[in-house]
């Protein structure tokens, strides 16, 4: 079996200004004085502070990533940012597919895939988002949208390239809900498969973290499931000191 390194990123959506820079300067503090993290640690701030959270970041070993890029390299689309930016602000990682950005934008699974793979043409490592909603749940088809969501998400150059999978289920996202530890385990478990399938001996080393409602109350349940590489955080990830504790449940 492969050892996998974990990751826990953090995702801080909408929300963020200079001010939250405050959190990441308690964050690097925590880092760098207490017991070194066993896990990579990354942030994915809003673009206007991307390269704030480089900069500061660095010094504790905090790593940064965008939180979409667009599928082209350069050109006429106001408002968007290319992978190409991110890496050059600094960047190492960028999320894709976020269900966030597929609610909102309408974006598709080609349309994921192709952004996976114009991070990957940037040198950047993307963090492919899947995750069935409350209905596709209870109808028994959280697996099957899974595992279409794999299929169309990611390129063929992860057979090349790192690539990172977040699970994360809808509505446990934001909501304090979170799957039992048997349903967390059996869909990272499925998502291994899928992986080991079409990847062949890349497969069981790819991260697949898991995120909805993580929280420093169920980190270290959650993160010690097989093949829980690591964990993507939302709201718990905009406190240091939550987001310390839960990179130290790994
Ligand atoms: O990308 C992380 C996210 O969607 C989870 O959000 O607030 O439930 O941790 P939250």
């Amino acid at each position: 079996t492969t050892t996998i390194s974990p990751l826990i990123a953090g995702n801080w959506k909408m929300n963020g200004l200079r001010g939250s820079l405050d959190e990441l300067t308690a964050l690097a503090g925590m880092l760098t004085t207490g017991e070194a993290p066993r896990a990579l640690v990354v942030i994915c701030p809003p673009a206007t502070i991307l390269s704030e959270v480089v900069h500061q970041g660095a010094t504790a070993g905090i790593l940064a990533g965008g939180q979409d890029c667009h599928t082209e390299s350069h050109g006429a689309h106001t408002g968007d940012i290319s992978a190409g930016m991110l890496a050059d602000a600094g960047a190492q990682y960028v999320i894709v597919g976020h269900s966030e950005r597929r609610a909102d934008h309408g974006e598709t699974d080609a349309q994921v895939c192709a952004k996976a793979e114009a991070a990957i043409g940037a040198g950047l490592k993307p963090i492919i988002c899947v995750g069935e909603t409350e209905s596709q749940r209870d109808s028994g088809d959280a697996e099957n949208v899974v595992a279409a969501q794999l299929a169309g998400s990611i390129p063929e150059a992860a057979s090349q390239h790192e690539v990172i999978i977040a699970y994360e289920p809808i509505w446990a996202i934001g909501t304090g809900r979170t799957p039992t530890i048997e349903d967390i385990s059996s869909m990272h478990a499925a998502i291994r498969e899928k992986l080991t399938a079409r990847f062949a001996e890349k497969g069981p080393s790819i991260r697949i973290l898991y995120g909805g409602s993580l929280k420093p109350q169920n980190a270290r349940e959650i993160l010690a499931v097989e093949n829980v590489n690591g964990g993507l955080v939302g709201g718990a990830s905009l406190l240091a000191k939550d987001f310390y504790t839960i990179i130290s449940a790994v």
